[in-house]
């Protein structure tokens, strides 16, 4: 089975790539733009293809060429503070292309896929762990675009007979367990990548943003879980929908929320370095906590985080950034 990852060289992609392709009977194939990817996240042995899920002929070009039966979609802009003063960005790309994408699905008559949706559909949740039935009220543009996107998911399934699993990602973190690949954003703006890099001095410092939260240490409650965790969970909604199972929304966390300071304290520990820590005020849009649920896809799909507690997510990462002080370019 021919899989197109839209996305495929960006932090999330390229890991699912490598899961991926050591499965039997899926070969990966790595659709674009790298306006955000590196194409040094794409192994050599796996197909990789510059092009835009914007531009529907191309992008059927290449589903008829390398034979394509489903699709993984990641291709997006993600950055929440982005979104909000750029949103024409953010519908163009997301909204705009993902129905582009889709347009190309069902000409070429692909109907599976399973799509990279987030945490911030729900926007500030009325209590925790957040459930997949809970209010989809999104406090930022991303999380709008992408909530458009799972609607547009729903309808094409509908009148189409596509199929789809949405998976919502909390926070996601850490790196290869080889560590030959992991997070590289420009500008970073993720609290584990932020904290390393000044461990390592690259930073200065790291800002803690907000500590009068009204949570037990005043900063915020994130639910952190490991990329490899994540990877292994896009493998199996894929063979549920191949499977003949039906289209599905799953949250993707670890269902235990840690603070910043925690984060921090750990990452001190992790790495032995004494960094240098600034209390700073709160980052707008920021909830105080937000802590999945994911019952229904340990349920449904047997799905098992082996590698998502706090410690193992910043080791990973860490042997990442010392290996790449300056991400894939060094
Ligand atoms: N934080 C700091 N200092 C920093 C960076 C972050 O204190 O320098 C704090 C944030 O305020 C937040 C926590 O660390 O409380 C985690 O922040 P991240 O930016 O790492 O992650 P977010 O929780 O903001 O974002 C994640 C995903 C987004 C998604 C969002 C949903 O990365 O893609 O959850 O709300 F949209």
């Amino acid at each position: 089975m021919n899989v197109l990852v839209t996305g495929g060289a960006g932090y999330i992609g390229s890991h699912v790539v490598n899961v991926l392709k050591k499965e039997a009977g899926f070969t990966p194939i790595v659709y674009d733009n790298f306006s955000t990817g590196h194409p040094e996240a794409v192994a050599d042995d796996v197909q990789l293809v510059e092009g835009d899920i914007r531009d529907i002929e191309f992008t059927r070009h290449v589903m008829a060429q390398f034979e394509i039966d489903a699709v993984i979609h990641f291709a997006a802009s993600s950055l929440v503070g982005e979104s909000m003063s750029d949103p024409a960005k953010y519908y163009v790309n997301n909204v705009e292309g993902s129905l582009h994408l889709l347009q190309a699905m069902k000409q070429s008559g692909v109907d599976y896929i399973v799509f990279s949706s987030t945490a911030a559909v729900y926007g500030e949740p009325e209590k925790t762990p957040i459930c997949e039935d809970f209010a989809t009220q999104p406090t930022n543009v991303y999380g709008r675009t992408k909530l458009v996107i799972e609607g547009m998911l729903k309808d094409y399934a509908m009148a189409y007979g596509m199929r789809y699993v949405a998976l919502r990602y909390f926070n996601a973190a850490g790196a290869s367990l080889t560590a030959d690949i992991g997070e590289d954003h420009h500008p970073e703006t993720h609290l584990i990548p932020l904290i390393l890099k000044t461990a390592q001095g690259v930073r200065d410092r790291v800002s803690i943003f907000g500590t009068d939260y009204p949570t037990p240490d005043g900063t915020c409650l994130r639910d952190y879980i490991h990329v490899e965790d994540l990877a292994t969970a896009h493998v199996l909604a894929l063979k549920h929908l191949v499977g003949g199972g039906e289209s599905r929304v799953y949250n993707l966390g670890s269902e235990a929320g840690f603070s910043v300071r925690e984060i921090i304290e750990t990452a001190k520990r992790v790495t032995g370095v004494d960094f240098a820590v600034t209390e700073e005020a709160r980052r707008s849009g920021d909830p105080a906590v937000l802590v999945a649920s994911s019952e229904k896809i340990r349920k449904e799909l047997g799905w098992q985080p082996q590698h998502s507690t706090v410690e193992e997510i910043i080791k990973t990462a860490w042997k990442w950034h010392q290996n790449h002080p300056h991400g894939y370019n060094g």
